[in-house]
């Protein structure tokens, strides 16, 4: 697939984007509605906070701690080499005593597996499974308990996608970022930078969970493209934000790059 190509048609033609996006949408409700719930165990974060890490494999700092309220998770397989960061499941306990149907949606955060254990969760997202406070000192007692999860819609009311650029970030010579609150339920699979002047693009590196990197950034302002792909439908957006990242960009900034996604 040529980027530049897609590029030149997105920008020519933003309606049949936005229709595009709009189709793709429903396509994705469809198939929530019939996802169903896979076995598996969750223990929780032995000695941690109540809520997440802000030192998770998956990079994200802060947003990794804070993010839903703390309701978030390490995954073991689903970590997929850091593709899974950010990805959104509801989990839920089968112990019907203690067991809320609801159970809690977390947001993966880290990575990390105890006895063949799919989640660890924060300690607050584990008590979150049960009916009533004392159900959740029970379930907290028992340490890993059955529970069915499957992934569902990110969602962050009020928030557009932003980037924030990793504190080792060294301008201009050396670009790190991660990118917070992306909703729906799919991977960014790729993302590449471009210079705005002429829309020359390159790829960039995932260096490790959800940590995005260049040894050499383009110069001037610059702005982002990310590719939302699963891997099962044929085709797979790339999403264009509105803002641009600036030319002096900084260590330690957030950018809020004025899109948002929800396929
Ligand atoms: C999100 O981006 C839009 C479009 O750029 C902007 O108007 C809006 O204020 C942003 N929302 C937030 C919460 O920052």
């Amino acid at each position: 697939m040529s980027f530049r190509h897609t590029m030149s048609i997105s920008l020519r033609c933003p309606l049949s984007l936005f229709a595009a996006l709009l189709l793709m949408q429903s396509l994705a409700d469809a198939q929530t509605s019939s996802d169903s719930f896979i076995h598996s165990r969750a223990a929780y974060y032995p000695n941690s906070d109540e809520k997440g890490t802000d030192k998770g494999a998956c990079g994200f700092g802060s947003f990794g701690a804070t993010i839903n309220g703390g309701d978030v998770s390490a995954a073991s397989d689903l970590y997929r080499n850091g593709v899974g960061c950010g990805a959104c499941y509801q989990v839920r306990c089968t112990n019907t005593a203690y067991c809320s149907d609801k159970g809690v949606t977390v947001v993966i955060t880290d990575q990390g597996s105890g006895d063949r254990t799919d989640f660890i969760l924060s300690r607050r997202a584990f008590g979150r499974m049960a009916q009533t406070t004392d159900a959740a000192a029970s379930l907290l007692a028992l340490g890993v308990i059955d529970v069915e999860y499957r992934r569902v819609s990110c969602s962050y009311p009020n928030k557009n996608i932003t980037i924030k650029i990793d504190e080792n970030s060294n301008y201009p010579y050396y670009l790190a970022f991660v990118i917070w609150y992306q909703q729906g339920k799919k991977d960014i699979t790729a993302v590449q930078l471009c210079e705005t002047r002429n829309l020359v693009c390159k790829l960039l590196d995932r260096s490790y969970g959800a940590v995005w990197t260049t040894t050499s950034p383009p110069n001037g302002p610059l702005s982002l493209r990310m590719l939302l792909g699963d891997d099962e439908e044929g085709q797979e957006p790339w999403i264009i934000p509105i803002n641009n990242i600036p030319q002096n960009w900084k260590a330690g900034e957030t950018y809020d790059l004025g899109v948002q996604v929800d396929l």
